[in-house]
C-alpha cells in the first residue's frame, strides 16, 4: 500500500506501508535528487557528444533520472543512455497522476516519464537521449543490462538497509561496482558503515556527501563511491557537495555496524539476510557502535568538520 505525501520543498512523494518507510527525506524529494545525486555527479565532466551512461537503481517516481535530465543542457550536451531498475510500476503511475509532480519537469522529461510508465522505454533522437526500464527485482534484472559498456553514474536509492537489505548486500554492491566505468561514480543517500565497507571492499574510493546542517546527527548526507581512472590518477578528495571521510566516519567502519549484509545467492529474503548479519555481529571482534557514538557525540563530533 502506497500513500501520498508532500515533502518540505513542496514536492510530491510516497510512503510505503509494506517497507514501513517513506520514499524520500522529509526535507524534499526534489531537493534530495538534486543535492545527493545530480550535484555530486558533476555533469559538466561530460562534454557535448560524449556518451553518458546512467543506471538508476530503484527508479520509484523517477526523481533522480528526471532531475538529471533536467540538469543537462537544452542543446548539445552528452548523449544520455539511461536504464532504470524498479520492482513496482505503481510509484511512477501515481506520480504522473499528480499535477504538481508533472509541473516540476520540462516537457521532454514529462514525455519520457509518461512513455516509461506506458511502454517501459523512451527515445529522443534529436536530443540523443534514451531511457529504458527493467521491471522486477533489481538483483535479477541486473543480468538483463546490455553486456557492452559500463556506467558512468549509478544512483542507488533503495529503502534503508534495515528495510531492504537485499539491495545493500556485499554481493549486490560488488555487482554494481563491477558495472562502473573507470572514473565512474556510485551515489547514494546511505551512510551506513556496512554499505561503505562493502563499497570499499569492491574496490571503490569513498567520499562523504555533505549534510545541509552540521548539527546533531547530520554528520553525512550519504556516500559517493568512485572507481579509479584507467591511468590510476588519485581520485579527487573534495568536490561539489562531498569530501573525504572524517576520522569519525573511518572509525565508524570498524565498529559492529560495519558488518556487511550478505546474500550469497542473490535470492534471500530480507528477514534471512538480517538474521544472518545479526549472528555475524554477535561473534564479530569489533568495537561496539554505541561506544563510537558516545565518543563522537560531544565537542569532538563537531570539531571533526
Ligand atoms: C526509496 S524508493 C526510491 C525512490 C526513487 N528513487 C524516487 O526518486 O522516487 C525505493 C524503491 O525501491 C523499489 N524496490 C524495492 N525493492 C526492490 C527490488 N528488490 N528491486 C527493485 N526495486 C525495488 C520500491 O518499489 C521503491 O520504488
Amino acid at each position: 500500500m502506497l500513500s501520498a505525501r508532500f515533502t518540505a520543498d513542496g514536492s510530491f512523494s510516497l510512503h510505503s506501508d509494506s517497507f514501513a518507510e517513506s520514499f524520500h527525506s522529509s526535507d524534499g524529494a526534489l531537493e534530495e535528487a538534486n543535492s545527493k545525486f545530480v550535484l555530486p555527479a558533476q555533469l559538466d565532466r561530460f562534454p557535448d557528444g560524449r556518451d553518458l551512461r546512467v543506471l538508476d537503481v530503484c527508479f520509484g517516481l523517477g526523481y533522480n533520472t528526471a532531475a538529471l535530465m533536467s540538469a543537462l543542457p537544452h542543446r548539445g550536451g552528452p548523449s544520455l543512455q539511461c536504464w532504470g531498475l524498479e520492482l513496482d510500476r505503481a510509484p511512477l503511475r501515481l506520480a504522473l497522476a499528480e499535477p504538481t509532480f508533472q509541473a516540476l519537469w520540462p516537457p521532454h522529461v514529462v514525455a519520457c516519464l509518461g512513455a516509461l510508465s506506458a511502454e517501459g522505454c523512451w527515445q529522443d533522437s534529436d536530443r540523443q537521449q534514451s531511457v529504458q526500464m527493467l521491471w522486477g527485482d533489481a538483483r535479477q534484472q541486473l543480468r538483463q543490462l546490455p553486456a557492452d559498456g559500463r556506467f558512468d553514474l549509478i544512483f542507488l536509492d533503495a529503502f534503508s538497509p534495515s528495510k531492504c537489505p537485499q539491495l545493500w548486500s556485499e554481493e549486490f554492491l560488488q555487482s554494481l561496482a563491477d558495472l562502473l566505468a573507470p572514473s565512474g561514480r556510485l551515489l547514494t543517500y546511505c551512510r551506513a558503515a556496512a554499505v561503505r565497507n562493502s563499497l570499499r571492499h569492491a574496490g571503490l574510493a569513498l567520499r562523504s556527501l555533505l549534510p545541509k546542517s552540521r548539527e546533531g546527527s547530520a554528520w553525512s548526507a550519504g556516500t559517493l563511491a568512485l572507481r579509479p581512472s584507467d591511468d590510476h590518477q588519485p581520485c579527487p578528495v573534495i568536490g561539489p557537495g562531498w569530501r573525504g571521510l572524517s576520522a569519525m566516519e573511518e572509525e565508524h567502519l570498524q565498529t559492529c555496524a560495519g558488518v556487511p549484509y550478505r546474500d550469497p545467492t542473490g535470492t534471500d529474503s530480507a528477514a534471512l539476510i538480517l538474521n544472518r548479519r545479526q549472528q555475524e555481529q554477535a561473534f564479530a571482534d569489533r568495537p561496539s557502535t554505541s561506544a563510537w557514538q558516545r565518543k563522537w557525540q560531544g565537542g569532538e563530533f563537531r570539531r571533526s568538520y
